[in-house]
C-alpha cells in the first residue's frame, strides 16, 4: 500500500476547517499540517478542493440475496464509492430475509469478496412460528443492531404488535444494543388500503401512507424507547409532526436519521414522476421539508441516510399498486447536500456532522466518522464548485443496476471527485 500525502486541501476536522496537508500511512490518518513533506509518498493536489471524511451511509438497501437483477454487493458499493459513501449499514429485507445468525452468517460470506466498501449488516426482527421474536437470536449475532419493521414495507418483515415490541426493547435495553425502526402504523396502512379500493392512482400513496400513520408509530416507538430506556433510531423521519415528537425525546439513547428524498423532493413529485417517486414513508409537504432541513441546521436532526432502495424500471411502470415502493440514493446524498451547502442552506460542517460523525459515534464506527491523526484514512475529496446534471444512466444514476434517480433532470454544485477507503483510492 502506498503511502499517499494530500496537499493544499481544506480539510473537515473535528476542530473546524482548516487548510492542511494530510499524510496517510498504512490506511490511517498519521499527520496534518502545513507544509508537510515526506521522501517517496505520492502526492495528491487537492488545491481548491475540501477533503471530509467519508459518508457513512447507516441505511442501505443493496437486495443481496434474492434481489440481485435490482442491485447487489458490487454495484451497490461501486455506487457509494462513487457518492463518496466509504460506509454502509445493509438492511435485512432480502429473500430469505436475515432473521437468524445463521442466515446472516451466510450473507456475509456471499456479499464480502464483493463489497468495494466497509460494510455491516443489520438482522431483521421476526416472529418465529410459536409466536415468539428471534431477538435472542439478534442478541447472540454479531449484527451492527436489530431492524424492525413496525409497519409493512418492501419484503415480508412485520412485528407490529405491542406485546411483541415491548419484550423486544426490554431485553435489547438490557443488553445495551441498538434497534433501528421504520416507523408507519400497520392497523391504519391497512384501513387506508380499504377505503381507496379501486383506485390505482400513485398519487393515494401519501394518503394512504398518511402523516398520521408515520406519526401515531413513531410516538409509539418514542413512548416505548423511553420507557425501557432502549437505544432506538427512528428511520427516515419524514414529518414535521415526527420531528417535534421526536425533539421532546432526544437523547443519547433516542436517535433520528431522515433521507434526502424527504429533505429535497416533495408529494407533488409522484404527480411528476408516477411511481418513481414512490416510497415508503412518501414524500410529504413543503413544510416537512422545510422542517427537515431546519432540523439539521439545528442539530436536532442526528444523521441522513439515503434509504438507497433501488427497484427496476419495468416494476416502476406498473400499476400503482403493483410497483415497488423505493429509490436509489446512494450517488446523489453527498451531491444534493453539498448543492445545499451552495445554496447556504447548510454548511460543511452541518454535512459531516450528519453523514460522518455522528453515524460513527451512533453505530460505534471506531476509527470512523472523522479526520483526526490516528483514524482510518476513509475520506472524499470534493470539489465545491463542479456542476453537473444528474441523469438516467450519468452522473447521479450511473453506478446502480437501477440506472435511474428520482433526482434526474436536477444541476448540482458539488461532487465528489475522489474517494478514499482505508488509505486506497479506490
Ligand atoms: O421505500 C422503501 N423501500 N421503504 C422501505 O422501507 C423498504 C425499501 C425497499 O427495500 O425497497
Ligand atoms: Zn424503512
Ligand atoms: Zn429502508
Amino acid at each position: 500500500m502506498k503511502d499517499l500525502l494530500l496537499k493544499n486541501g481544506t480539510l473537515l476536522t473535528p476542530k473546524g476547517k482548516r487548510l492542511a496537508d494530510l499524510l496517510v500511512r498504512e490506511g490511517k490518518i498519521v499527520e496534518m499540517g502545513e507544509g508537510l513533506s515526506e521522501e517517496g509518498v505520492e502526492i495528491v493536489d487537492c488545491e481548491g478542493k475540501f477533503v471530509l471524511p467519508g459518508v457513512i451511509d447507516v441505511h442501505v438497501h443493496l437486495r443481496e440475496p434474492g434481489g440481485e437483477a435490482k442491485e447487489d454487493f458490487l454495484s451497490g458499493t461501486a455506487a457509494a464509492l462513487a457518492g463518496g459513501v466509504t460506509y454502509v449499514l445493509d438492511m435485512p429485507n432480502n429473500s430469505p430475509a436475515t432473521i437468524s445468525r445463521e442466515l446472516l452468517k451466510e450473507k456475509r460470506e456471499l456479499v464480502t469478496s464483493k463489497a468495494k466498501v466497509d460494510f455491516d449488516l443489520y438482522m431483521g426482527a421476526a416472529i418465529n412460528e410459536d409466536g415468539s421474536t428471534n431477538v435472542d437470536e439478534f442478541l447472540e449475532s454479531d449484527a451492527i443492531a436489530y431492524k424492525i419493521y413496525v409497519g409493512s414495507s418492501t419484503g415480508n418483515l412485520l412485528v407490529s404488535k405491542k406485546e411483541a415490541l415491548e419484550e423486544i426493547f426490554a431485553k435489547v435495553a438490557e443488553a445495551g444494543k441498538l434497534i433501528c425502526v421504520h416507523a408507519e402504523d400497520e392497523v391504519m396502512i391497512q384501513q387506508n388500503m380499504k377505503l381507496f379500493e379501486g383506485q390505482d392512482d400513485p398519487m393515494i400513496h401519501g394518503k394512504i401512507r398518511s402523516e398520521e400513520v408515520a406519526y401515531q408509530s413513531t410516538k409509539m416507538v418514542l413512548h416505548l424507547a423511553r420507557k425501557y430506556e432502549t437505544r432506538v433510531n427512528i428511520c427516515h423521519l419524514s414529518t414535521k409532526r415526527e420531528l417535534d415528537e421526536f425533539a421532546a425525546f432526544k437523547s443519547e439513547k433516542i436517535t433520528c436519521e431522515v433521507a434526502p428524498h424527504h429533505l429535497f423532493l416533495t408529494e407533488l413529485e409522484l404527480e411528476r414522476q408516477g411511481n418513481f417517486a414512490k416510497m415508503n414513508p412518501p414524500l410529504r409537504r413543503e413544510k416537512d421539508c422545510k422542517a427537515l432541513m431546519e432540523g439539521i441546521k439545528n442539530g436536532l436532526i442526528n444523521m441522513v441516510a439515503t434509504d438507497h432502495a433501488p427497484h427496476l424500471t419495468s416494476e416502476k411502470e406498473q400499476p400503482y399498486r403493483a410497483a415497488p415502493s423505493g429509490v436509489p440514493g446512494l450517488e446523489t446524498s453527498l451531491p444534493l447536500m453539498l448543492n445545499a451547502v451552495n445554496n447556504g442552506q447548510l454548511t460543511l460542517e452541518d454535512v459531516v456532522r450528519v453523514m460522518c460523525a455522528e453515524p460513527a459515534q451512533i453505530f460505534d464506527l471506531i476509527g470512523k466518522g472523522r479526520l483526526e491523526v490516528g483514524a482510518d484514512a476513509d475520506l472524499v475529496i470534493v470539489d465545491m464548485d463542479l456542476e453537473k446534471t444528474v441523469e438516467n444512466g450519468g452522473p447521479g444514476a450511473e453506478f446502480t443496476k437501477c440506472k435511474w434517480s428520482p433526482f434526474a433532470g436536477q444541476k448540482l454544485k458539488g461532487w465528489p471527485i475522489k474517494t478514499m477507503i482505508n488509505g486506497d483510492f479506490a
